[in-house]
């Protein structure tokens, strides 16, 4: 060990008290739930030192400000608040590697997961006999309270894709309930993605089978206050994690979404030209222009709305965001006549030349409007 950082024989006492064991609580608005986790580890970790890391994003309910009173009469208790990003694996991640503790625990606040399966949990690290101890709701013994069927039909639709594309061994891949030891994980963390909500799949996959799992049942409860985070659109956030990792995260499903809203943009430009011409018998400049104009509008409001709906723009920013995307669009046209023209000088082949057109302009649009219209904050 290196002489400067020895302990002394105070500091070695202290030395005893650290924690082995930190769970990890990502928090959005959970200001009614966080006591009465606390109070339960507090009540089942006898024979373990542990910590808690709630991991909040700056939650307008003002959850961080009660886990910093529990803090403030704990100091097992610590607050990460973060501002300016949203996101559940993203919370995890930065919680579990904030900590020292040799394992890292994973659960929600909500009181739906069981703590008082958390002993066992270590207790199978500790043996070695896994290294990662997923909480699941699907072997043997698996009761689940709070799960409605419409829920439990789709994430188990979820679950066999990544078993199947992903080569996923677990049962649960979709729990959100899991204790790792901090040290793989931290040899993991670097390949993760920190969008979404899928942090156990993607740990899983990304280990590649290199992670002895073990599984054990527990009941999911019903949540006691507030609502669920999870809405509609993590079947988003779950394909593109699929093809995140299918693809070795060469294609992301933002550029897809992208590249689809595109296409639909040209649909809706068509349709607009058609209309303009033979309904409002426009000369064609001006219908041209207008289809143009109505396209690119539409295409921004669906961007808005789906591929950057993490980093939605609101109020003023969505007029100053259209200003730009027309702006980034008719730069990209320009590109996309550019490449056409050029490829078809040495190939007069239309269908190649007007493609290849057509990438160049995505691919440049996809670039230019993830730098400035939906730039990360
Ligand atoms: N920091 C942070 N940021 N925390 C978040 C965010 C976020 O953007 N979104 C949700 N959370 C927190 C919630 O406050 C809660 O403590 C936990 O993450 C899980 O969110 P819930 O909204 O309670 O999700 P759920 O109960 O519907 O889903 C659970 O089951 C899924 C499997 O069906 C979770 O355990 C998921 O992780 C799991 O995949
Ligand atoms: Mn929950």
């Amino acid at each position: 060990m290196n002489e400067a950082i020895k302990p002394s024989p105070e500091t070695s006492s202290q030395a005893a008290s650290l924690p082995q064991l930190s769970v990890v609580v990502p928090t959005f608005n959970e200001r009614d739930n966080v006591t009465v986790l606390y109070r339960r580890l507090d009540a089942t970790l006898k024979d373990v030192s542990w910590e808690v890391i709630f991991v909040d994003d700056n939650s307008p309910d003002g959850t961080w400000d009660v886990v910093r009173a529990l803090a403030r009469k704990d100091s097992r208790v610590r607050c990460i608040r973060r501002i300016g990003r949203r996101g559940l694996s993203g919370a995890c991640i930065e919680g579990i590697l904030a900590s020292s503790a040799p394992y890292a625990a994973v659960m929600d606040a909500d009181l739906q997961h069981d703590e008082s399966q958390l002993p066992r949990m270590v207790a199978l690290l500790q043996s070695g006999e896994a290294e990662l101890v997923v909480g699941s709701r699907y072997i043997e013994g698996y009761k689940a309270d709070g799960f409605n069927k419409q829920r439990a039909g789709a994430s188990a639709f979820a679950t066999e894709i990544a078993r199947r594309a992903l080569k996923v061994e677990i049962a649960d891949p979709m729990s959100g309930f899991f204790m790792i030891r901090r040290d793989r994980f931290e040899q993991l963390a670097p390949q993760l993605s920190t969008q979404g909500f899928k942090i156990l799949l993607d740990v899983v996959a990304t280990a590649e089978g290199k992670l002895r799992a073990v599984e054990i049942p527990y009941t999911f409860g019903a949540r006691q206050h507030g609502e669920s985070k999870l809405d509609s659109m993590v079947a988003l956030d779950f394909l593109g994690l699929v093809l995140a990792k299918l693809t070795n995260d060469l294609i992301s499903l933002r550029f897809i979404l992208f590249a689809a809203v595109g296409g639909l943009g040209l649909v809706v430009h068509l349709t607009v030209l058609f209309i303009a011409l033979e309904l409002f018998k426009a000369p064609f400049p001006e219908a041209q222009a207008t289809g143009a104009i109505v396209a690119m509008t539409s295409n921004f409001i669906l961007n808005n709305f789906l591929t950057y709906r993490d980093q939605r723009l609101k109020g003023f920013g969505i007029l100053r965001g259209l200003l730009l995307f027309y702006l980034v669009c008719s730069v990209g046209l320009l590109a996309n006549v550019g490449v056409a023209f050029s490829v078809y000088d040495q190939e007069p082949i239309w269908w190649l030349a007007g493609a290849a057109g057509a990438l160049m302009g995505v691919v440049w649009n996809y670039a230019m409007s993830g730098l400035f219209v939906w730039r990360k904050r």
